[in-house]
């Protein structure tokens, strides 16, 4: 099978999407799944359209996808790259696909003036890290993700809310006259 890998169009956008859904789901990557939607392949697509690649096979089908993003420091000199999410159809794993998508990345955040690439993902998920290792990434931090459950303020500012409004047209004379 060709597969070839080029930098994304609009038309790839519910593809990409779906693929992540399949990937990133609650039962594997829970911290992946919480933050992918479909805003965040939008955005991602709509300002940096030039670090957003998928691999395409000979029937036109997205098979996988690298989206990432630059950061600029101010006050300093630094460019970083972010490879925010990289996935491959399980059909497609272990073919050297996700290895492509990363080089051409890794070419094309160099051209963007960046120095250092960096890279996240869940602890638990082994088959990343084992694939991030093989591209050279070395030296790994661990970085500790908390979750808080807020949702008993959320219910509390919409009971309020549905108060405050309820007050509102309650208080409205029905002509709209005060
Ligand atoms: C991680 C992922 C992108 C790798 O894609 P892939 O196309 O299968 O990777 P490649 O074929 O390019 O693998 C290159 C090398 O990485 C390592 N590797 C890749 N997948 C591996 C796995 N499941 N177990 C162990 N090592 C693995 C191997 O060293 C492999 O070389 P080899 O096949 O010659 O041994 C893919 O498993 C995936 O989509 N996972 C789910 C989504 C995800 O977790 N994304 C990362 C965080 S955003």
């Amino acid at each position: 099978m060709t597969v070839h890998i080029r930098e994304m169009i609009v038309d790839d956008i519910p593809a990409v999407f779906h693929l992540g859904e399949r990937l990133f789901t609650a039962e594997e990557v829970q911290n992946l799944h919480r933050t992918w939607d479909e805003y965040e392949v939008l955005t991602l697509f709509s300002t940096e359209r030039e670090h957003c690649l998928v691999a395409e096979d000979e029937e036109e089908t997205v098979v996988g996808f690298a989206l990432g993003t630059t950061i600029e420091k101010r006050k300093s000199s630094w460019t970083y790259g972010y490879l925010l999410w990289l996935g491959v159809d399980p059909e497609n794993q272990r073919e050297g696909l996700a290895q492509r998508l990363f080089r051409q990345f890794k070419q094309r955040m160099a051209a963007a003036g960046a120095r250092i690439l960096m890279v996240d993902t869940q602890a638990s998920n082994e088959e990343a890290l084992e694939f991030f290792r093989k591209q050279g990434f070395d030296s790994q931090e661990k970085h500790v993700f908390l979750s808080l459950n807020i949702d008993d303020e959320r219910r509390d500012l919409e009971d309020r809310e549905a108060h405050r409004v309820g007050r509102q047209v309650g208080g409205r004379p029905r002509n709209g006259k005060r």
